[in-house]
């Protein structure tokens, strides 16, 4: 049998009611018991919510997670290590999200715009509800060292959110080295460094043919998306999971 249908489109493994791709879930021991440093900086983000950049970032070591709070591994709490989380809007991540499916052939298939966006809503995607993760995240990011960010502020005002993210870590950069983070994690540039466009991957596990990995970077992109009839289930079912949450997006800049 063909070795690549044993990797690719496999259904994901439930890790403690969280969906993961077949992989993580049989490496889960070594997932949990990962000793972080106390000077480790993580990135924690639901798919597709765009902090490739902050990968380029000199050291203390750069950890970065897609896992819903409750499955970090306890390390990183006992550590009281400094955590970035960047959220995005749902619907522009649940579009983001289904591009991303089609192309990268690790995930299952996504079926229909349509199916997919059930999928999405009901939390059946890798990393789970969207819903589940930003909100576990929000509620923990008084107790602990956690810087979180929303992709639409760095689509807005990239330069205040680099400053935030500098005053969070204790840098102080000049003025020149700014406007250099801010070139080289611009849109544009990103999309043609190959190592941040996953260009180098090859096409049998990323197909770019299909969707590239850059693919618009833009806020509100779901208004080509969604029809009205799905903009109006989303936005019910929304309210009903994000009630009584402060947290609160923008949906469109
Ligand atoms: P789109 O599919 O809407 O274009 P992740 O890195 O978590 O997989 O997220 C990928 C999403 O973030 C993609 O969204 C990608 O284009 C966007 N993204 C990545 N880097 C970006 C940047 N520098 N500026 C704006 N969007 C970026």
């Amino acid at each position: 049998m063909d070795k690549k249908l044993d990797v690719y489109r496999r259904e994901l493994v439930d890790v403690q009611g969280v969906p993961l791709f077949w992989s993580t879930a049989e490496q889960w021991s070594q997932v949990e018991s990962f000793e972080s440093r106390p000077d480790d900086l993580l990135i924690s983000t639901y798919p597709k919510s765009g902090v490739e950049e902050l990968k380029k970032m000199q050291p203390p070591r750069l950890v970065k997670t897609h896992l819903p709070v409750q499955l970090l591994p306890s390390s990183f709490w006992k550590n009281n290590c400094k955590i970035v989380y960047v959220a995005r809007n749902a619907k522009d991540v649940a579009v983001s999200y289904y591009y991303f499916y089609q192309m990268a052939k690790l995930h299952p298939e996504p079926g229909t715009w349509e199916e997919f966006l059930d999928k999405f809503i009901t939390g059946n995607v890798a990393f789970g509800s969207w819903y589940d993760h930003v909100k576990g995240w929000w509620e923990k990011r008084n107790d602990y060292r956690i810087l979180y960010l929303f992709y639409e502020d760095m689509k807005e005002d990239p330069k205040h959110e680099i400053q935030k993210l500098l005053k969070f870590l204790d840098k102080d950069l000049s003025e020149e080295t700014v406007d250099k983070i801010l070139y080289h994690s611009s849109f544009n540039v990103m999309k043609q460094n190959p190592s941040a466009n996953y260009s180098t991957v090859p096409d049998f596990d990323m197909d770019h043919s299909v969707s590239p990995f850059m693919r618009k970077g833009i806020s509100g992109d779901w208004k080509n998306q969604f029809t009205v009839a799905q903009y109006e289930r989303f936005e019910k079912d929304y309210e009903k999971k994000m009630k009584g949450s402060t947290l609160w997006f923008r949906s469109e800049i």
